[in-house]
């Protein structure tokens, strides 16, 4: 059970924290959400998550909602936490009304907030490389938006683990690389770092635009690109970036190894770096 947890304007204990059968997250997966990491005491890019929140929201004509309230919603279930090192998820449904397709516009949403520890180094990847399978891109054409209909990529993650891999990276139908079933991908050739360019297709991840803002402060050559498969599978390094495992090199893909298999220098370089920006603190937007 996580050690916090706030519904609808109240911090509440597991056993109130219930939502009707009616809830529009419940039965149409019709929901944004965000998962947010605190390191020490301080959310990591809480500005970025509010903002990607509020883009969620507009792109699922939930403009309405008052985003302000429920990052103080945030704040204070985090600070009731007393947790240093947190993982905060916080789902935004459009409310609760007898089922039908169709909604009306401004229902009261329902907000849900859960605050669980999560110290660092204690999840489950390797910082020295995990291994990941390719499959199919099932999902739908609004990938951009962080919605709770994750049932493609839980199909796909669900997949990996069975095949003892950790991630599932995505393959669009025309052949190229999107991103994995819940974390965004990075390749390197010839020392330039590539990555998908944001558009509809992917997630607009904040742990993507961070990698992509210390390439640029380090001089890093930097390509955004539609990778086509067989061409990503020649890549020097592949690694993943995420709220949850950070950069976490790929080291093995689809049972066949990347480059030699190990963590190649510019994972590592940005590896490190990530961890530094973490560890100062400094999640400032560079421009
Ligand atoms: N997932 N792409 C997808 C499809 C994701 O679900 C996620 C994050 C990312 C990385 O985004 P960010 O850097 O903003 O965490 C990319 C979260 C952590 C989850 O669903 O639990």
């Amino acid at each position: 059970m996580p050690e916090v947890i706030y519904l609808n304007g109240a911090l509440v204990s597991p056993s109130e924290a219930v939502v009707p059968v009616d809830d529009r997250g419940f039965l149409f997966g019709d929901a944004v959400y965000e998962v947010i990491r605190s390191y020490r005491g301080r959310l990591w890019c809480f500005g970025r998550h509010m903002r990607r929140l509020a883009q969620s929201l507009a792109a699922i004509d939930m403009s309405y909602v008052d985003v302000d309230g429920i990052g103080e919603a945030i704040l204070e279930t985090y600070r009731a936490s007393e947790l240093p090192d947190a993982l905060i998820y916080l789902q935004v449904t459009r409310g609760v009304a007898p089922r039908a397709h169709h909604y009306s516009r401004g229902m009261k949403p329902t907000v849900l907030i859960t605050v669980r520890d999560m110290t660092p180094g204690a999840a489950s990847v390797d910082p020295n490389g995990m291994t990941a399978i390719t499959a199919p891109d099932l999902r739908w054409r609004r990938c951009d938006i962080k919605t709770t209909n994750l049932l493609a990529n839980i199909l796909a993650k669900t997949r990996a683990h069975d095949e003892g891999a950790y991630e599932a990276i995505l393959v669009h139908p025309d052949g190229y690389v999107t991103e994995g079933s819940s974390t965004s991908v990075f390749w390197a050739r010839g020392g330039t770092l590539a990555t998908i360019p944001l558009g509809p297709e992917i997630l607009p991840s904040i742990s993507r635009g961070i990698v992509i803002e210390i390439a640029q402060d380090e001089g890093l050559p930097l390509v955004e690109e539609h990778i086509p498969l067989e061409q990503f599978r020649r890549a020097d390094e592949i690694f993943l970036a995420s709220t949850t495992p950070e950069v976490c090199p790929i080291i093995t893909l689809d049972g066949a190894p990347v480059a030699n298999g190990n963590a190649g220098p510019i994972t590592r370089r940005l590896q490190n770096a990530f961890r530094a920006r973490v560890e100062a603190g400094d999640d400032a937007v560079r421009n």
